[in-house]
């Protein structure tokens, strides 16, 4: 068989940190916050902790039922599992999502340090929201700024796979999530504590019902599976290197729970900053590269050294939170190049990085310079981001849920959750019925929604 040395985490708290460093990530930071400033607050909220703990989880242990039982790549894992069968196309399309987003996903990630270093160098102070729409716009179509901190990002991303599972994955995510904690409880000090705040603390907590509709729940569907990670096989591909002992269920609530904790936290320090400069919350994608610098410096108009630090914090923690996902999707490629075609891990992460350049680099053009870079109307950018997350991701979550619930010998699910029966798992039954009943119905309904079938 497969001669490969695999490696595997040393232990389970850093098994736990690593998958919540994949689910931790710009989804967190930046998409949660506006989803829930577009949807109504704290109604929005309590429908996304519905998903995630109805949904999200039975689909993540689902993916950790593959990854733990095979030992593989998520290719590998259903050619293990279901010999002889098509099933592999799945882990075949989770490759592919994995390329995809994480090329235009380290696009984003790059204009992270783009800002980073804009808050070294005190680049915020001063200017004007005109100034910030401006400069923000000069940056991401400027043809090659953007590419240079795409290709480091890319580069730090290729340095930590290329040390392996437990001296890479592991040593860094425990590295940088307890680092990226604090950088969180910091900023949310802060912004809590500025006149005005609470306003923004009753947005967060206030539940405004009146915006709920069925596009709410679709909303909050979507955040969950892309913020959990959900539906490529990210988590399979981890899963593949857990201990015999790691308890499946209880990592997947804790990763459930840091997962929404930190987003929820991410809310704090956004909405009381916005609310007590009176700016509106529903700002868009633009969010947190435009209005949110605008907010830093006049929430502590005054103060000029507490605006510096607060923004140099704040987009510190959206790189950091940024590489623990970024390298998550790196791996999913990895470890199946490696596997599959039998060459060297250090390899196949050096494929991997120089195919994410270039699919990279064309996403950051298509947005400026590079406008002709598009297919079906869109931008590359945009086309991957749709691609991924209104197709692959659905698809293939709903299908390995499918997999689990229907197709997978029941045995091997069994073992899988109760480590052979070492554990209780009180919420067995209730996992497989959504596996095989409700998540394969919820994805499906949100999908043709989606895609505005009907
Ligand atoms: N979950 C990460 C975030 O919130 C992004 C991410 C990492 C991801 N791996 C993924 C999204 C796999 C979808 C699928 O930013």
């Amino acid at each position: 068989m497969n001669k490969i040395e695999r490696g595997s985490f040393g232990s389970k708290l850093g098994a736990i940190l690593a998958a919540a460093g994949s689910a931790v990530g710009l989804g967190n930071v930046w998409r949660f916050p506006y989803e829930t400033g577009n949807y109504g607050g704290a109604a929005f909220i309590l429908i996304y902790l519905g998903c995630v703990f109805a949904l999200g989880l039975p689909i993540m242990i689902a993916e950790f039922v593959i990854g733990r039982s095979s030992h593989a790549n998520i290719d590998g894992a259903f050619q293990k599992l279901a010999p002889g069968t098509q099933w592999k196309w799945i882990g075949r399309m989770g490759v592919l999502t994995a390329f995809f987003i994480l090329s235009f996903y380290s696009v984003v990630a790059g204009w992270t340090l783009e800002y980073v270093y804009e808050a070294i160098c005190n680049g915020f102070a001063g200017r004007n929201p005109e100034e910030f729409v401006v400069s923000f716009e000069a940056f991401s179509t400027n043809p090659w700024r953007p590419l240079i901190w795409l290709v480091l990002f890319l580069l730090a991303t290729h340095f930590i796979i290329a040390r392996g599972v437990e001296k890479g994955i592991e040593y860094f995510s425990k590295l940088m999530m307890p680092v990226l904690f604090i950088l969180i409880l910091v900023l949310v000090g802060c912004s809590v504590s500025l006149p005005g705040a609470s306003a923004g603390i009753e947005f967060l907590l206030k539940p405004d019902f009146s915006k709920v509709d069925s596009n709410v729940f679709l909303a909050a569907l979507g955040q969950a599976f892309f913020s959990l990670s959900l539906g490529m096989g990210c988590l399979c591909t981890y899963a593949s290197y857990f201990n015999k002992d790691t308890n499946l269920v209880r990592s997947a609530v804790s990763v459930g729970l840091i997962d929404t904790f930190i987003a929820i936290l991410a809310g704090f320090i956004i909405f009381p900053a916005a609310f007590s400069v009176g700016i509106e919350p529903d700002a868009g994608p633009s969010l947190i590269f435009i209005t949110l610098p605008n907010v830093f410096q006049q929430a502590f108009v005054g103060f000029p050294w507490l605006a510096y630090i607060f923004s140099l914090l704040f987009y510190l923690l959206l790189a950091v939170a940024a590489l623990t996902s970024t390298i998550s999707l790196h791996e999913v490629a990895t470890a199946y190049i490696y596997e599959e075609f039998k060459m060297p891990r250090k390899r196949a992460a050096l494929i991997v990085t120089c195919m994410c350049i270039v699919i990279g680099v064309l996403c950051s053009l298509s947005l400026g310079v590079g406008k002709q870079i598009s297919l079906f109307g869109l931008p590359l950018f945009d086309l991957l981001d749709f691609i991924t997350a209104k197709l692959f991701m659905p698809i293939g979550g709903a299908l390995m849920a499918v997999f689990v619930g229907w197709y997978l010998d029941k045995r091997i699910v069994w073992e899988q959750l109760t480590n052979d029966g070492k554990l209780k798992v009180a919420s067995y039954k209730a996992i497989i019925f959504i596996l095989r009943y409700i998540a394969p119905a919820a994805i499906l309904v949100i999908f043709i929604n989606e895609l505005g079938i009907i």
